[in-house]
């Protein structure tokens, strides 16, 4: 495996994930909960990945329409798949989620609102939320007293902020808070630890660009492994003011 580009590289590591990034099907339950998302709803997937959380949306409402949109396509390829036993109530488009139509009653986005920017993403995506919509995101949030070790593993998104910070973004956008809770823990180990064991199953045969983003990769759950406790997502359900 040395010809690969970096590109490769990246899709022979995340191929066979469970999910891209952290997240926990419980927290879907709650987001819609809290969302009060009907039993017939149009809900969108934004920045869907391979499709895990748009599973678990079709699970949680059997009776929705489903919408799930990423722009990398070997993602779509997966997500496709992973649904296909939903049938026609669930799409799987690959496109841009800066772009959505609607007119849906939750946009759902997981690790990937950080992309548009929280403000920039959430004032976008306003005309395509139904009458009584809302929108479930998780983001990057520093927790108070902060170690050095929690602010080595977010060096590189110097946009993060506080919880206070999160909701600063949001109300800037015209939106309410209507719930918020911290993924701290289990909905990193379900991110980290399969690709720990793909790292592992990989590093045999790596080489080239493939090495360097194993190594990469491998930095980055060493970083969170030494602070487990203090790396956080806000998971945020917020609704026009
Ligand atoms: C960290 S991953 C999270 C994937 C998935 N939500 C999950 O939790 O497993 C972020 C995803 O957002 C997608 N993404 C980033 N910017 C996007 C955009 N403008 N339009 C569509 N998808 C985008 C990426 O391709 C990637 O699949």
């Amino acid at each position: 495996m040395s010809d690969l580009t970096p590109e490769e590289a990246f899709l022979t590591l995340y191929s066979d994930l469970n999910r891209e990034g952290p997240g926990a099907a419980a927290d879907l339950g709650w987001a819609l909960s809290v969302a009060a998302t009907p039993a017939e709803a149009r809900i969108c997937d934004a920045g869907c990945g391979s499709g895990a959380d748009t599973v678990t949306l079709a699970k949680e409402r059997p009776r929705a329409q489903i919408e799930a949109v990423d722009k990398i396509a070997h993602f779509v390829a997966a997500a496709r798949q992973r649904t296909a036993p939903f049938g026609a109530r669930v799409q799987v488009r690959h496109g841009d989620m800066a772009q959505l139509d609607g007119p849906y009653d939750l946009i759902w986005c997981a690790g990937a609102l950080y992309f548009l920017g929280v403000t920039e993403g959430l004032k976008g995506w306003r005309p395509a939320l139904a009458p009584g919509g809302a929108v479930a995101f998780s983001e990057p949030c520093l927790l108070p007293r902060p170690s050095q070790a929690a602010r080595d593993f977010w060096a590189e998104y110097p946009q993060i902020s506080d919880v206070a910070g999160i909701r600063a973004r949001v109300a800037a956008a015209g939106y309410r808070v209507l719930g918020e809770q911290m993924q701290i823990g289990d909905a990193w180990e379900a991110y980290y630890i399969p690709m720990a064991k793909r790292i592992a199953k990989l590093r045999p045969e790596a080489t080239g660009a493939l090495a360097a983003a194993l190594d990469e990769a491998e930095a980055e759950i060493a970083r969170w492994r030494a602070a487990p406790s203090e790396i956080a997502y806000a998971l945020m359900v917020v609704a026009p003011a």
